[in-house]
């Protein structure tokens, strides 16, 4: 186990109706004026919006809004944001929507006290020294940027969509509202697209070569256990309250690093993943759902016991002694009928990709000696092969 630092001072409200103490929250934080932040049209038509802005009203908490936040959020609002933030005086940003609406508030966030162009965060190796306050009432089980230190952004550099990623502690929420009914009225699609993208962030840790983690992989092996129990629950009933609230807290565990802090991480099967939301706006969970397999697939030789471990005791395979590697390739199977059942694409034609692209997404991802991971340190035609096998899934 390596010597860790988990410092994650997040104050969190689950459960239901909890939305409606949002402006009491906001002035516990000292808020005085906050950026409503939200995304498309899903938060307004649920009628949480007015509830929201309600509850900031009878808390005596000013807003000014700004909504429009799409999916894999775009620089372009951040810079609005930012200005706007400046102009009113506002002191906490509040995000209330997904993984989008919160990283978009939280580059808003790093970007108001600071001089130069909050892209620098991203791409030029600056280090925010402060940011505003960011809280959030979430409204999908997924990204679990409620809990994370973590921020992406889409930006269009030199043509290109760049979609880049920060860790900073200045990007945990002071605040999250979690309520599990406001996930009600996700899409089926979405649902599962969330679902995905938790049991990936376990993934990215799970599968280390740090050595005596057995506390973490307990607790990474039950969250994982969760997600797979309650998403055929929630995929047949979208009320099921119970399977939405244990989601809606995996999400934010899978997330917080809680469940990496003792070991050397992954994280290639999301930056991978991260060029093709880039390059096809596809859902991040829905490329996970690609690229995830394929990475498991890929590597699985290098660790077969820990990947038989994982098809055991998450998955329920039963352990074959005498071909371990049988069981490790049933767990991968055994993931993709889940992910296949919830209506999850599992190739690049479902998803919308094509494999004639691969040369150009192994391009964007960095320069020619530009490696990935860490169980398995992935050279780039390494990741042209992962892409490959990702592109040619049967269903
Ligand atoms: O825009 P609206 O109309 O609200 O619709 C959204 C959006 O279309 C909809 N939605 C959200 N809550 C809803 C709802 N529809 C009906 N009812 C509700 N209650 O769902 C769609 C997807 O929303 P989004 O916020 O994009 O989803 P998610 O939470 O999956 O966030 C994805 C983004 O987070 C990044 C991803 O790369 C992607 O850009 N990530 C952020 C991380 C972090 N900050 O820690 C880590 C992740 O690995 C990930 O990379
Ligand atoms: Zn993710």
């Amino acid at each position: 186990m390596l010597n860790f630092n988990f410092y994650r001072p997040t104050d969190f409200y689950f459960g239901r109706g909890e939305e409606k103490r949002t402006g009491e929250v906001c002035r516990k934080h000292g808020a005085k004026k906050v950026l409503l932040h939200f995304g498309g049209q899903s938060a307004v038509k649920s009628g949480l919006i007015a509830r929201v802005e309600q509850s900031l009203t009878d808390a005596g908490v000013q807003y000014v809004s700004l909504g429009g936040v799409q999916p894999n959020p775009r620089a372009e609002l951040v810079y609005q944001g930012i200005e706007l933030c400046r102009k009113e005086g506002v002191d906490l940003v509040l995000a209330v929507g997904g993984g989008s609406v919160i990283d978009s508030a939280k580059a808003i966030a790093m970007g108001v006290p600071y001089e130069g162009d909050f892209w620098d965060f991203f791409m030029g190796g600056k280090v925010p020294t402060t940011a505003l306050p960011v809280g959030c009432v979430l409204t999908i089980a997924a990204a679990g940027s409620e809990g994370s230190n973590s921020c992406v952004i889409d930006c269009v550099v030199d043509g290109i969509v760049k979609k880049k990623g920060t860790n900073f502690q200045t990007n945990v929420c002071t605040f999250s509202i979690l309520n599990p009914e406001l996930t009600f009225t996700l899409p089926p699609f979405q649902t599962a697209c969330g679902a995905c993208d938790i049991m990936c962030h376990v993934f990215e840790r799970y599968f280390t070569n740090t050595p005596a983690v057995k506390m973490t992989d307990e607790l990474c092996e039950g969250v994982l256990r969760t997600v797979v129990q309650m998403l055929p629950r929630v995929m047949k009933d979208p009320h099921d309250y119970e399977a939405r609230a244990n989601i809606m807290w995996a999400s934010t565990l899978a997330h917080n690093n809680l469940l990496g802090v003792d070991r050397e991480q992954d994280w290639a099967s999301h930056r991978i993943e991260h060029e093709l939301s880039a390059f096809y706006d596809c859902a991040h969970g829905a490329g996970l759902a690609v690229v995830c397999p394929a990475w498991m697939t890929y590597v699985y030789k290098h660790d077969v016991m820990r990947f038989a471990q994982f098809a055991v005791n998450v998955m329920g395979c039963q352990m074959d002694y005498e071909h371990p590697e049988n069981t490790a390739l049933s767990g991968i199977a055994a993931l993709r009928r889940l992910w296949g059942d919830a209506g999850l694409p599992l190739n690049f034609k479902e998803l919308g990709a094509k494999r004639e692209d691969i040369p150009t997404l192994v391009a964007n991802i960095g320069g020619p000696e530009h490696t990935e991971g860490h169980f398995l340190v992935l050279h780039k035609h390494d990741i042209a092969e992962i892409l490959t096998l990702a592109a040619d899934y049967e269903r």
